[in-house]
């Protein structure tokens, strides 16, 4: 069965995970939390104590992991590396702060977006990708591509909400200050950055409820043809 694809890109805050999750269950479909996968090469590299350069070591790091993802029957994404739940170790700080310098290297991003794709093939009936570059690289045949953003402060007060329910300390400043220098990062890099698809609609969550960017994309996805 061919999937239908849904592209979910935007910077980090904007909402992906969140709306992913709620579309995969409401539409009994699979999400992938393409973020989650560099996070897990990052996380190796640090453990390997590797220097994080983009050269081949971390190239080949990438291509050597076992990584996988799975979906709980609360829609949420456990990411699994070589076979240990890393889901939790890939929200660290320490992988915040190097994320983005492991996923602008070419050789992470070729192994990564061959392994995205073949995720999203299992038979089911509609894919949900959330990243920076589904509907630009990944996908970019995908049935809907959605741009998700939000004002920065925004973006800030929900990582800061989510970081205090897993009991990390940090303070808003801090956070939005973290937020815009992967921003900077993501969209500056020259493989693959994060920018609005040409095809792609752009959803302002600022001031949206859950419910309404729920609605609103399944509604797309209706005009786009989805039947389900
Ligand atoms: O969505 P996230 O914050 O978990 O993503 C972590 C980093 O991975 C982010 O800084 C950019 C990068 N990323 C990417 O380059 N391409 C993707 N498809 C997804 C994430």
């Amino acid at each position: 069965m061919t999937s239908w694809i849904l592209a979910l890109d935007g910077p980090a805050g904007a909402g992906k995970s969140t709306t992913a999750k709620h579309l995969a269950l409401r539409l009994g479909g699979l999400a992938v939390d393409t973020g989650a996968l560099y996070r897990a090469v990052t996380l190796a590299a640090l453990r390997m104590n590797l220097p994080i350069t983009c050269n081949e070591a971390l190239s080949r790091l990438a291509r050597s992991l076992q990584l996988r993802q799975t979906m709980t029957a609360e829609g949420d994404v456990r990411t699994l590396m070589n076979g240990e739940d890393v889901s939790e170790a890939i929200r660290s700080p320490e992988v915040d702060r190097w994320v983005s310098q492991v996923s602008a290297c070419p050789g992470v991003r070729r192994a990564m977006v061959e392994l995205q794709r073949s995720l999203a093939r299992q038979g089911v009936p509609v894919v949900i990708l959330e990243g920076r570059d589904i509907g630009t690289v990944v996908f970019p045949d995908a049935q809907l591509k959605v741009f998700l953003t939000a004002l920065p402060a925004e973006r800030a007060r929900r990582r800061l909400q989510d970081l205090q329910k897993r009991g990390i300390q940090a303070t808003l400043t801090d956070v939005l200050e973290e937020l815009r220098r992967r921003d900077l990062l993501d969209s500056s890099r020259e493989d693959s950055p994060l920018t609005v698809p040409h095809d792609a609609v752009v959803l302002d969550t600022t001031d949206l409820t859950l419910d309404e960017q729920v609605d609103g994309i399944l509604l797309l996805m209706k005009e786009r043809g989805w039947k389900g």
